[in-house]
């Protein structure tokens, strides 16, 4: 892996003031495990807290509206987030697509917006169970890139995320060969979507990523680093994967 892999947690909608002592934590020990790139995405109502607590880690955010400003109740703009501390908005979370009904367009129009703000982007894209069991995986993940990565040459901004639905908060991962060929075939559409610099951007894997399994998912080939959900909510169980990568 020529780059430091990145492990970001994305805490989804946990987490209260209470909970920055785990970010706390979290950041003192990755000032050690340098060998490692660590995030988090904690809710909204904690982003401004977790950056006044960080050192080292990066702060982001789960997701932004595609517009500046406006009516929009209840919605938060790529400018506040920036303003609030984060330096990166994951968009097109499967949670986000399935929950709120978010298309390829309208995650394209979020990324769009949060390069335009200033951040960095994490993209989401991942294939239902069905589809991996009707072979269509790697087609249904090539049609979400297509469709939801930001536009122009803005490689050095994005980070892809890659999560079959079926292993997020499930136990269950795919093999590392069927992690490694999903990676290469992301990195093959990367590399046309983006000539200049899709080969260097870094594609994360999630489902189900924990301590005991993150050294064979991060030593698979075209693997960047990890998204992590129900592991990164204690600094002790996302430690555990931190170490794991800074080991690699
Ligand atoms: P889990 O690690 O809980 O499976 O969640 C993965 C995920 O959705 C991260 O964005």
């Amino acid at each position: 892996m020529a780059q430091r892999p990145y492990i970001v947690g994305n805490w989804k909608m946990h987490g209260t003031r209470a909970m920055l002592a785990e970010a706390r934590a979290i950041d003192r020990a990755a000032e050690r495990l340098i060998k490692a790139e660590v995030a988090l995405a904690p809710p909204y109502t904690l982003i401004h807290a977790t950056h006044k607590e960080a050192t080292l880690i990066a702060v982001g955010a789960q997701d932004c509206h595609p517009a500046d400003g406006g009516a929009h109740t209840g919605d938060i703009s790529a400018a506040m987030l920036k303003d609030s501390g984060a330096s990166f908005v994951i968009v097109g979370h499967s949670e986000r697509r399935a929950g709120h009904g978010e298309n390829d367009a309208a995650v394209k129009a979020k990324a769009n917006a949060a390069i335009a703000a200033g951040l960095a982007v994490i993209v989401c894209v991942g294939e239902r169970e069905a589809e991996r069991d009707a072979g269509k995986a790697e087609d249904v993940v090539a049609k979400q890139l297509k469709g939801s990565l930001p536009a122009g040459e803005v490689a050095e901004k994005v980070t892809v995320a890659y999560e079959p639905v079926w292993a997020i908060g499930t136990g269950r991962t795919p093999s590392v060969e069927d992690i490694a060929a999903m990676h290469r075939a992301i990195r093959a559409r990367l590399t046309a979507i983006y000539p200049a610099g899709g080969a260097e951007i870094r594609i994360l894997y999630g489902g189900s990523v924990k301590a005991d399994n993150a050294a064979e998912i991060l030593r698979a080939d075209e693997v960047g680093g990890a998204l992590v959900g129900g592991a990164s909510l204690t600094a002790e169980s996302f430690l555990g994967i931190i170490v794991a990568a800074a080991e690699l």
